[in-house]
């Protein structure tokens, strides 16, 4: 099956929801013509480039799959009309680089209004500014892009000088677009249940088959080869996996280590699911046995996790599971002596923060740290049904830690994909192991077998 005919099959439905995305969103334009480029194609290395990824805000209004594109939403008389430039069908190029639905595609199978050649976009921009005061258009991210609309804006104003308007206000399009994607439709989230599942299995193969004396690497690799065969086509990010001190590191991604008998391994992996990202992280025994200290300290982190995922409620402040996660953090923290102190008052002055530096979330979505405020003014705000974030509380002890020696070098986070409901938290990722004694019978055993 052609691209064009895979794109048809999925009928109706999706182009219906993409148009629906793009009325809410020029629902608030007043008037004003957005401009949202596709991603473009990046080089990697002399003619090798990166795997194609598209631009999220462009993929949320279109579901277009391929670069050298824009979508233009230009007000006429009561409504907007969609039009997308693409790039055009060409025998020679599709051969060498692959399929293009060119403009034909856009209008059946994306349901654009009109569509054009992507050459024809410089010079068809200056007549459709005209009567537009406002462009949605993010200024600042792409030079070349930046230089083609500024141009048209002066061509615009040269055309309406006996009267009319022209643009001359420039508004990024994410102040209404990322609200928008805020709120997941019930196709997000089919999706987004689907790409939790691919890596419920990735992370159930790299549990099954830790063990000391792989590499970081070699878990890597077993756990992203599963989200491979279950259809995923891309990693979220860069998979952290993190053995001993690693795990202190919370970026770490070299994943060039050894996992050594007696240590943790943190996982942090998520698949890509039809550019839908999940966002996991697990910490287990590399060897199948916590210590006394690490599960002191796990127990601590599965705790503030439960907690946190408790005030992930409609009507609660955002910044509440962060707060529930710190204080649980705090109170364990001083249990184990690397704290001193009352629980307030060690709150009060953050003196958690060497070993609890992070916040407890973010938004997911299509982007793994996903679009929407966290704030509304200056308050953090309310949690809504239909948001989708994450719980990812943890605790880091720098090898060079001020406390006792036994606990230094240990890092765990433990972090699910939270869905908000009008009722209880749903958690997308439970079904990957977070109860430690669950987690013990679970390591290695594809290599006992
Ligand atoms: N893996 C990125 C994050 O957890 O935010
Ligand atoms: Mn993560
Ligand atoms: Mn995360």
């Amino acid at each position: 099956m052609n691209r064009l005919a895979s794109c048809r099959t999925r009928g109706r439905k999706m182009i219906d929801e993409y148009a629906e995305r793009r009325t809410r969103f020029t629902a608030q334009l007043n008037g004003g013509i957005a401009i949202i480029p596709a991603a473009r194609q990046a080089v990697r290395n002399a003619d090798t480039e990166y795997p194609f990824r598209q631009n999220s805000d462009f993929f949320y209004l279109t579901g277009w799959p391929e670069p050298d594109a824009v979508l233009l939403l230009v007000p006429r008389e009561d409504t907007y009309v969609s039009i997308l430039f693409v790039r055009p069908r060409h025998r020679e190029s599709e051969i060498w680089t692959g399929r293009r639905l060119g403009p034909e595609g856009a209008l059946d199978a994306f349901g654009a209004d009109e569509a054009y050649n992507i050459e024809e976009f410089a010079t068809r921009l200056p007549a459709l500014l005209v009567g537009c005061r406002n462009a949605f258009y993010d200024l600042g991210h792409d030079d070349a892009m930046d230089r083609i609309i500024l141009s048209a804006v002066r061509e615009a104003r040269n055309k309406v000088r006996r009267g009319g308007w022209a643009p001359h206000q420039f508004t990024a399009p994410g102040s209404i677009l990322h609200e928008l994607r805020l709120f997941k439709s019930a196709h997000e989230l089919a999706t987004m249940r689907r790409a939790a599942a691919i890596t419920a299995a990735g992370f159930a193969r790299g549990l099954e088959h830790s063990k000391p004396g792989i590499y970081e690497y070699q878990l890597q690799g077993l756990i992203e080869a599963e989200y491979r065969d279950r259809g995923a086509q891309a990693l979220a990010y860069s998979s952290i996996v993190a053995a001993g001190a690693n795990a202190t590191i919370l970026h770490y991604t070299n994943n060039s280590e050894l996992l050594r008998d007696g240590e943790l391994v943190l996982v942090d992996s998520g698949c890509e699911l039809d550019n839908y990202a999940s966002d996991v992280t697990r910490t287990w025994p590399v060897n199948g046995h916590f210590s006394t200290e690490q599960r002191a300290l796990y127990e601590i982190v599965a705790l503030a996790q439960r907690e946190a995922i408790a005030h992930v409620r409609a009507g609660t402040s955002f910044r509440a599971y962060h707060q529930a996660a710190v204080r649980v953090i705090t109170n364990g923290l001083v249990e184990l002596g690397i704290l001193q102190g009352g629980v307030d008052e060690l709150i009060e002055r953050e003196a958690y923060r060497p070993f609890y530096m992070h916040s407890t979330g973010h938004w997911l979505g299509l982007d793994v740290h996903d679009a929407g405020a966290y704030t509304l003014g200056k308050e953090y705000r309310l949690l809504e049904p239909g948001m989708v974030l994450t719980v990812e509380p943890g605790i880091y002890i720098q090898p060079d830690a001020d406390c006792d020696p036994r606990f230094r070098g240990i890092g765990i986070r433990i972090e699910d994909d939270i869905l908000v409901t009008s009722d209880a938290p749903e958690n997308l990722t439970a079904a990957i192991p977070r109860d430690p004694d669950e987690l013990e019978a679970r390591i290695g055993k594809a290599s006992s077998a």
